[in-house]
């Protein structure tokens, strides 16, 4: 749990875990995030709460999705945001992260959201800002992605309502995953039924039982009458050697297919945080088919994220701008 993301009244400074979160701050993420999501559908999609506030997105790692949706989410809210690229930064020059940092913080920004392949990167930055600056985790090495989890809550909760009603699976590569550890703290507040965790021992994490959820390696007995599938990338690149013994294999097993599909509930739905690898975790039929929720996942990181950024740096009057 971080100590750092909690002003002294409970509101959110930082968003680094979800480790430690009540269930109403969840809640009050979701419920933010449906109002944001209908100024989405609006023809000017703009709000001014965060207007006159600078946001740098520091991503030392690889996005897509995590990047651009934080750009435009800054950007509905009326934010002004910067993408460093590292690539091309002082950073390839030998600075420091620290130096970097501070040097970026001389030029008044008020938040910085942080993608880093070192797990604690976010924290670590957290701790070294301004106290009038936010910190937003974007996915630290294999610990937590919390802003990926509440749009995977967000998704179910709009396709599913209630939380305790559900049986939720989540397949494949657990070991490696940031998303997996934050989905399974904010599956278990929000008081979801049956967490399962699905794979081959060798990409389950060791402690897997004390997380609170049910291990299978089996995908009819793990499927078995589930309402929520969340299908994960094989995360090669944080393998230290080889845990699997071929993608085709990997496949044959554990792979989602249509066969497989009909273990679950007829009306279950397919979720994956992306990027997905159609033939090796998921197979295009199924990602591309009926069931699946995999693009609106991503429509509604633009919301969720309004709602953390408004939440770590507006305030309650600010709100009623919302519907301005
Ligand atoms: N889900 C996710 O984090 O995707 P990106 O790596 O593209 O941001």
């Amino acid at each position: 749990m971080s100590r750092h993301q909690l002003t002294e009244s409970g509101q959110l400074k930082h968003f680094l875990t979800i480790e430690g979160l009540k269930r109403d701050l969840l809640t009050d993420i979701m419920d933010r995030a449906e109002q944001f999501s209908s100024i989405s559908g609006r023809q000017v999609k703009k709000v001014p709460l965060l207007r006159g506030k600078t946001i740098m997105n520091l991503f030392f790692e690889n996005s897509t999705r995590t990047r651009t949706t934080f750009e435009l989410a800054a950007k509905r809210l009326s934010a002004d945001v910067m993408n460093l690229n590292i690539n091309t930064s002082a950073t390839s020059k030998g600075e420091s992260l620290l130096d970097t940092l501070h040097n970026l913080q001389a030029m008044h920004t008020d938040m910085f959201v942080v993608r880093h392949n070192q797990s604690g990167a976010a924290e670590f930055i957290a701790q070294h800002v301004a106290p009038h600056v936010s910190v937003i985790n974007a996915g630290d090495g294999c610990h937590a992605h919390p802003t990926q989890a509440m749009l995977d809550m967000f998704t179910i909760r709009r396709h599913k309502g209630h939380f305790p009603d559900l049986r939720v699976a989540i397949v494949g590569d657990i070991l490696h995953s940031r998303v997996a550890r934050s989905q399974i703290q904010a599956l278990s507040t929000l008081g979801v039924g049956e967490i399962r965790v699905i794979g081959p021992k060798t990409l389950l994490p060791a402690d897997s039982q004390t997380l609170g959820v049910h291990v299978y390696h089996n995908m009819a007995a793990g499927l078995k009458d589930v309402d929520v599938i969340i299908t994960l990338r094989l995360q090669f690149e944080r393998m230290q050697g080889a845990l699997i013994p071929s993608a085709q294999e990997y496949f044959a097993n554990y792979g989602l297919t249509e066969d497989k599909l009909k273990f679950a509930k007829p009306d279950a739905i397919v979720m994956h945080p992306g990027p997905i690898n159609r033939g090796v975790e998921i197979a295009s039929a199924v990602a591309d088919g009926p069931q699946s929720v995999i693009l609106e996942q991503v429509t509604h990181g633009i919301a969720v994220r309004m709602a953390v950024m408004s939440m770590t740096l507006g305030s309650h009057s600010e709100q009623q701008e919302v519907n301005a």
